[in-house]
């Protein structure tokens, strides 16, 4: 059973692909933890996130992988060459270059080629922005999961304030970080669109799901209905 999540940035993949993992038993593929990742080791090296040639080379020495979850129903531990960089890969810095180097097309065939990797070895729910288009184009359930974006840029802000966006009446506190993360949001939505490569778009066949009014439980029932009738057809 492969399951693919799409979507932008902000549109709650992460919570609802983690939460349906749990559900039905699937490994959780995190295919952006990969590129900040990426990211996160070019910056590190200096590498100019311009030159195509040597991240593409970067792409290609790194060795990701993921553990479990430091907490329950967390995300998962995220290892570059064996180091934990669970937290460092989702950095201001991070979230402002990561467009750019997931856009070079020989980071995305390196990255590519390890998620289908993941994908044979069994049942996956996999999210990302072309898991439907690219990487698993046979997926059994494919859904493009979007949210207006004031409501992505308010859940991006409690997660950093580390307030859960679904307590009731709960409110963002910092304003001026909300709107850099909503600048940046529409940035990386607009560069992730642009894409030579596996940019970010609707697969033909994948069911749409707003959920700027739905809560993660109501979406997450969704996609296991979904999932349900898969198996029923099989
Ligand atoms: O889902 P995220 O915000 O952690 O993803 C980080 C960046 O990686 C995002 O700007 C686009 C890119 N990405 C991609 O190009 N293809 C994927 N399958 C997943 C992420």
């Amino acid at each position: 059973m492969i399951v693919v999540i799409d979507g932008p940035a902000g549109s709650g993949k992460s919570t609802v692909a983690r939460a349906l993992g749990r559900r039905e038993g699937l490994t959780y593929l995190d295919t952006g933890a990969m590129y900040r990742c990426v990211t996160l080791a070019a910056l590190e090296r200096g590498v100019d996130p311009s030159d195509a040639c040597a991240l593409g080379a970067l792409a290609r020495s790194v060795t990701i992988a993921f553990g479990p979850a430091a907490e329950p129903g967390g995300a998962p531990t995220v290892l570059l060459d064996g180091r934990d960089v669970t937290s460092a890969i989702r950095t201001a810095e991070v979230d402002s270059n990561v467009s750019a180097v997931s856009g070079v097309p020989a980071v995305r065939e390196a990255m590519v080629a390890q998620q289908r990797a993941v994908g044979a070895a069994g049942d996956v729910v996999a999210e990302g922005r072309d898991m439907g288009t690219v990487v698993f184009p046979d997926a059994d359930v494919k859904v493009f999961l979007s949210a207006d974006a004031a409501a992505r840029a308010r859940r991006r802000t409690m997660e950093r304030e580390g307030t859960d966006p679904r307590t009731p009446g709960a409110e963002v506190r910092d304003l001026a970080l909300y709107e850099r993360i909503c600048r940046d949001i529409l940035a990386r939505d607009a560069g992730d669109e642009a894409h030579a490569v596996g940019a970010l778009r609707c697969a033909d066949d994948a069911v749409r799901l707003d959920s700027t009014s739905m809560t993660a439980d109501e979406v997450v029932d969704a996609v296991a209905s979904l999932v349900d009738g898969a198996r029923e057809r099989a």
